[in-house]
């Protein structure tokens, strides 16, 4: 394979930025600086790479992180509606990347994307306690002491037509102008705006800033997708070992 797609592939820039290492001589294969990005690796010389002296950790798979915009379905196609799919670059597509979890229609933020499907089963089960954190803005009165005391509580939510359901302790920061942070550790449908519900208030708009230790940065704008360093990937498996 390709040196640069090697490392484009596992997380350490886009394919233009991995190129830039090449150039400036601080990838090697066995010690030996590589400066052609289209040199040939084979399979048995891909662990012998080394960017800045460091051993390349070079991944099979794919991870990446979206700022999902609102108006988009967390679907790789549909027929009707945008979805997140449309916005992975072509060169992505048919790599049976599918998205971690789901948010809804209308909510915005950190969308991991991947097609790790172990990574992306643990992320999704309860078992792990992955923290969500959710920046709402909401209508109705202001939140108060109380729902804080509540959702830390583990409240049980009662629905027309439903089986009470209890729900784990969750963490309820109060901001300003109709603001709040929530910090969920599991991912029932709908869970934030039932919550919400429940107290009386709606939600207006849904932003997810943080999944676990990913964590989306303020440069990354709506509708951008990021490749994650290999850092984070260490990260986000390393949570759920
Ligand atoms: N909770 C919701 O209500 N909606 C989302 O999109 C995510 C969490």
């Amino acid at each position: 394979m390709r040196a640069d797609k090697i490392l484009a592939n596992s997380g350490y820039g886009t394919r233009s930025e991995v190129k830039e290492l090449f150039r400036r001589g601080r990838v090697a294969l066995r010690g030996e600086v590589i400066r052609d990005p289209g040199a040939s690796i084979s399979d048995a010389d891909i662990q012998e790479l080394s960017l800045d002296g460091q051993p390349v950790v070079a991944s099979e798979n794919l991870y990446f992180l979206l700022n999902k915009p609102d108006g988009y379905l967390t679907a790789m196609n549909d027929d009707r509606l945008p979805c997140v799919g449309d916005l992975l670059p072509p060169q992505w597509k048919n790599k049976k990347i599918s998205p971690v979890g789901r948010l809804d229609f209308h909510t915005t933020g950190a969308l991991l994307l991947t097609n790790d499907g172990e990574l992306s089963h643990r992320l999704t089960s309860p078992k792990w306690h992955q923290e969500k954190v959710y920046l709402v803005t909401y209508s109705g009165e202001d939140l108060t002491e109380n729902e804080v005391a509540l959702f830390a509580s583990g409240m049980t939510l009662h629905e027309a037509g439903h089986e009470p359901e209890k729900l784990k302790p969750a963490t309820l920061s109060l901001l300003p102008d109709h603001q709040c942070r929530l910090t969920l550790t599991e991912g029932k449908t709908h869970q934030v705006k039932r919550m919400i519900a429940a107290t009386g208030r709606s939600v207006e708009l849904l932003h997810r800033e943080r999944i676990g230790t990913l964590e989306l940065k303020a440069e990354q704008p709506l509708g951008e997708i990021v490749a994650l360093t290999p850092e984070e990937i260490a990260a986000l498996k390393s949570s759920v070992q």
